[in-house]
């Protein structure tokens, strides 16, 4: 297990409390739409911790292999060359159940039956453009983060002096 899957803290109690890490991805539209300030602060509301941040374009076999659990699905292609049509923003959040919280914060799949409150029911309409992207559960952030991200790009330890007023 590296940094870039999980990260073990002294809590205040002074016991070793592990910590999830996932992985969310601002897509070519929301770059292309000036959302990007507006879809981090989403997620720095909740209390979720940034770990790692890049601007990046997505290569054809990075996308092909991050999106691979869709292979031979009649969106397939389109959604891999819309994915690697412009600069994306690949990040870490950490959090207790980072993973759910994320997909929490960003809604269903299509933005027509995403509620009013997330990224896709607030800011987007198409299901091939719903400008954010998240793992689905912790196993998919320890394998996504492994696809965009190197050992040493994201921080290791970091406690934030408000972190004991979000999480118990
Ligand atoms: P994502 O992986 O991008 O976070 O989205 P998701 O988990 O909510 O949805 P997923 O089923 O993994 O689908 C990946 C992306 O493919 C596009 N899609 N199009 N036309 C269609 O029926 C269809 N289904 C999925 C969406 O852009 C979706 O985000
Ligand atoms: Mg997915």
């Amino acid at each position: 297990m590296t940094d870039l899957h999980k990260v073990s803290y002294l809590d205040i109690g002074g016991t070793v409390a592990t910590v999830e890490r996932t992985f969310v991805a601002i897509k070519p539209d929301g770059v292309e739409r000036g959302l990007v300030g507006e879809i981090i602060g989403r997620f720095e509301r909740k209390g979720l911790k940034l770990v790692g941040l890049k601007q990046m374009v997505v290569s054809k076999e990075t996308a092909e292999t991050h999106y691979g659990e869709h292979k031979g699905k009649p969106f397939f292609d389109g959604l891999v060359s819309f994915i690697t049509s412009g600069p994306i923003v690949a990040m870490a959040w950490e959090g207790k159940n980072a993973a759910a919280i994320a997909r929490n914060v960003i809604g269903a799949t299509n933005p027509a039956q995403s509620p009013q409150g997330t990224i896709r029911g607030d800011l987007a309409l198409d299901i091939g453009r719903n400008v954010v992207h998240g793992s689905d559960s912790p196993e998919s952030g320890v394998r996504e983060l492994g696809i965009f991200f190197k050992d040493g790009e994201l921080l290791k330890e970091w406690n934030r002096a408000c972190d004991k007023w979000i999480t118990e």
